[in-house]
């Protein structure tokens, strides 16, 4: 059924699904992507034996809207996004949609539901999620030959705990191989990570850690984020590894860093020099930064900074990055595109 605006909770909307007035979507045949459109229809319709439902040829992105002071719409860094869903295209064998067209149709799919963009300072976000799927029959393992480019988008929260820590474990499981997908991001990656979280939450924790998968001795990232921790000396250290996803966020944040003197960088990081971190944070779109107040592993607890307050190192990050974001500071050259 189709969200009625009126009936939104801006302040608490929690991270779920609403199904707004419009969709986009854009086909591949022939050889050729055809031209986008918008759609009220906000279901699909497959074949039984379409790609995606049993090779799993889907790929997706995630970023969000931010409605700004003076009422107008940011966009952070959209064409990233589109150049990341490309090359999860490409690892995938899928068809990569081009970097215009995919800023268009989150332009468009923005506009079409402005009305969603949640107040500023509520907290609140418009979510877009493009996403792209195999839809040939096919019977055999090969790739399709048809794709589907489709966004929705979604009004959103928080999708931890806001700036508030909390506290994550180490995961037993694997969730991309060391030369697999882990670059890409594809709905296999987050399949084989669920158990794993469903876990954590048991234990009662916000969400796992994934090691690296070839020695399980580096750490990765956690199952929608990167992982960044602060050093006693004040440097800004987030992992080097094959098989975590490039976060948009992570290198906005390597900049910002950059400028507050953290002096960053991106190395292979063992999990048993965790303690040599003051501070710790999920790092994503979604996430936006999480404090982490906690990592335990084995039943050893890693505290950082204080399991109940944010370290002042990762709020500057954290203002700094969200000002950018809804146009509160200066950004750097074409990290914003109000709309
Ligand atoms: N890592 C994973 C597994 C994710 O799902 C995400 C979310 O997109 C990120 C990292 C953060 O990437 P980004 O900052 O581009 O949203
Ligand atoms: C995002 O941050 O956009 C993601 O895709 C993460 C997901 C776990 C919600």
């Amino acid at each position: 059924m189709k969200e009625k605006v009126e009936n939104l909770d801006w302040n608490n909307l929690g991270f779920k699904y609403h199904d707004l007035p419009y969709s986009f979507v854009a086909k591949y045949k022939d050889g050729q992507w055809q031209a986008g459109e918008l759609t009220e229809k906000s279901t699909l319709e497959l074949s039984e034996a379409a790609e995606v439902l049993h090779y799993g040829q889907e790929i997706f992105e995630g970023l969000k809207a931010y409605r700004r002071k003076d009422g107008k719409i940011n966009l952070f860094r959209p064409e990233l996004n589109a150049e990341r869903l490309a090359n999860s295209a490409k690892r995938l064998g899928m068809e990569p949609y081009p970097i215009d067209a995919f800023v268009d149709s989150v332009k468009k799919i923005v506009k079409a539901n402005e009305e969603f963009v949640p107040p500023y300072e509520s907290g609140g976000t418009l979510y877009i999620r493009p996403f792209m799927i195999g839809t040939t029959t096919v019977v055999g393992v090969q790739p399709a030959t048809e794709f589907t480019f489709h966004v929705y988008a979604t009004p959103v929260g928080a999708y931890v705990n806001g700036l508030s820590p909390a506290p994550y474990t180490v995961s037993q499981y694997d969730r991309a191989a060391y030369a697999g997908t882990g670059r890409a991001k594809t709905s296999g990656n987050y399949a084989s990570s669920l158990i794993a979280s469903v876990q954590a939450h048991k234990e009662g924790f916000a969400d796992c850690l994934f090691l690296d998968p070839r020695e399980h001795k580096y750490i990765d990232e956690f199952g929608g984020a990167n992982f960044f921790g602060i050093t006693k000396e004040g440097q800004f250290v987030t992992p080097k590894s094959n098989s975590i996803l490039p976060s948009i966020t992570k290198r906005s944040l390597l900049e910002v860093a950059q400028r507050q003197g953290l002096n960053p960088i991106e190395t292979q990081i063992k999990f048993a020099d965790i303690d040599q971190f003051v501070e710790a944070g999920a790092m994503g779109t979604a996430a936006v930064i999480s404090p982490v107040g906690s990592i335990t592993d084995n039943g050893k607890k890693h505290v950082f900074y204080d399991e109940e307050k944010t370290g002042p190192v990762t709020a500057k990050l954290y203002n700094e990055l969200v000002d950018i974001q809804y146009g509160d500071r200066p950004s750097p050259k074409g990290w914003v595109q109000t709309i």
